[in-house]
């Protein structure tokens, strides 16, 4: 991305119009959840916790300038009122059928939208039993050209858009985790993976289905899974290419936000780390899906590579170098979405004394996750009506493996992730960037 081709202040399209918000995995709990959500917030039923773009405040200027503006009217973004939601899925529930089975919302809730959900039905998925071992669907696209299957989601995409009379479409992917796949030759570029998909190789994932459908469409593609999907080099270039911003990978909610909020604490203070023992119990159809040893190796991995770059060993072997980590899932079936998040974290200080955190989070999965959608939806839409194109790091803050470009490490912590994400929104609209410095202070006092 070439910065003279940002658009920036003046120059970003408005957001007139309605927005389509595709979801592949439209009849999960996360999206059932994010769905509901939105529309009880737009009829003032309940408020959107959680949400940055709808909550959240930004700084600017100097601080005696007292200049804090909420940032959904600092920056144009999409309103609720123009989002249109659609998706696939390998069942044919509708949306409020989908949130009924999964169980998150209260009864009122559920009951106050009945109508509207009743009217979300997903489109027949593109769908392979080799990547989700233990669900069966029948709502599938037929036969195995994945060939096919891409030019089917590209005319579901292009009808939806039609129907409903949309001016812009994001896709976010919040189906099930995938089998764990690892980047090879057929990843490598835009040539190899079509080349991969016009051959039905076998390690094309349906989640690269949908985003390719996406990228050729001219769509935004966000993927809420640990998965590969757009973090190969075959997607990040076609995505340069066809000028469309991408995003990704895994949610950061639950445990692992936990992680990124007390990690980066205990290094600022310099305290070391002798092991971190992380277990969960949960019991939606992530976890039953989850149970499968391949996916989970997909979501371990995630889980996993976090502390590895906030703790940076490398530079701190004598805090850092010997910690034992380690992450697991447990599938149980009476939690349901809530999940129960368990963190043992044995650490040391002064002179190597000993000491102990517990964490005991718990926590609601789809209630956590729905929020991080909603923004990641409206931002993706302001990037690529900004003229971003390719990976999107200022949106890390939402992702556990956040994608990064293959020459820089990702930036883990979330608070630095926070940060970017403000400073990218006041480059955008050229205001000066937040150091947090202000020589004028040290020499006469004055406050910044
Ligand atoms: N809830 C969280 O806090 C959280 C955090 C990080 C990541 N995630 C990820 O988000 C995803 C959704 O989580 P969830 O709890 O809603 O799971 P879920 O099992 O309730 O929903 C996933 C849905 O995807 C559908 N699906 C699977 N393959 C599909 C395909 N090829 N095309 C269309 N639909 C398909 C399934 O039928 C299911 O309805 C999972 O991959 C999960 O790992 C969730």
């Amino acid at each position: 991305m070439r910065e003279e081709n940002l658009k920036r202040k003046e120059q970003i399209e408005k957001p007139e119009g309605r927005l389509g918000v595709l979801v592949p995995g439209l009849g999960g709990a996360v999206s059932t959840t994010f769905i509901a959500g939105v529309e009880l917030v737009r009829r003032g039923i309940a408020e959107p916790v959680g949400s940055l773009t709808q909550l959240g405040t930004i700084r600017l200027g100097k601080r005696f300038e007292h200049r804090v503006p909420r940032i959904k009217e600092f920056i144009p973004l999409a309103s609720l009122d123009d989002l249109v939601f659609g998706g696939w899925d390998i069942y044919e529930a509708n949306a409020y059928e989908a949130a009924m089975y999964a169980r998150v919302l209260s009864r009122d809730h559920m009951e106050a939208i009945k109508g509207f959900l009743s009217g979300i039905v997903p489109m027949k998925a593109a769908f392979s039993r080799q990547f989700v071992k233990n669900l069966d669907g029948v709502h599938v696209k037929p036969g195995g050209d994945l060939r096919q299957h891409v030019e089917a989601l590209k005319e579901d995409i292009r009808r939806f858009r039609e129907d409903h009379q949309l001016d812009r479409c994001v896709m976010i992917w919040c189906g099930s985790t995938e089998v764990h796949l690892q980047v090879e030759d057929i990843h490598q570029s835009p040539q190899s993976l079509r080349r991969a998909v016009d051959q039905n190789h076998p390690h094309v994932a349906p989640s690269m289905l949908y985003a390719m459908a996406a990228l050729e469409s001219g769509v935004p593609f966000i993927n809420g899974a640990p998965n590969l999907t757009v973090d190969i080099p075959a997607m990040v270039q076609m995505a340069r290419e066809h000028n469309i911003p991408i995003a990704g990978k895994d949610f950061k909610t639950g445990q692992t936000l936990m992680k990124t909020i007390l990690a980066p604490g205990l290094k600022a203070r310099m305290l070391g780390l002798e092991g971190w023992y992380s277990t969960n119990i949960l019991g939606n159809r992530d976890g039953l899906v989850l149970d499968d040893k391949d996916s989970f190796k997909t979501k371990e991995e995630s889980k996993l590579s976090v502390l590895e770059y906030i703790l940076q060993p490398q530079l701190y072997p004598s805090l850092y170098k010997n910690y034992y980590h380690k992450v697991t899932i447990n599938y149980y079936p009476p939690r349901g979405d809530n999940k129960e998040g368990w963190d043992c974290v044995d650490i040391f200080g002064w002179l190597g004394y000993p000491m102990q955190i517990k964490v005991d989070f718990l926590c609601r999965d789809s209630i956590l996750a729905a929020p991080l959608i909603l923004d990641l939806v409206l931002f993706m839409d302001l990037a690529q009506r900004v003229g971003m194109s390719g990976i999107q790091e200022w949106l890390s803050f939402y992702f556990k493996s956040p994608m990064h470009k293959s020459n820089l490490y990702p930036e883990y912590d979330l608070f630095i992730q926070l940060m970017k994400l403000k400073n990218t929104l006041r480059y955008l609209m050229g205001e000066e960037q937040i150091t947090h410095f202000g020589l004028d202070y040290y020499m006469n006092g004055e406050t910044q």
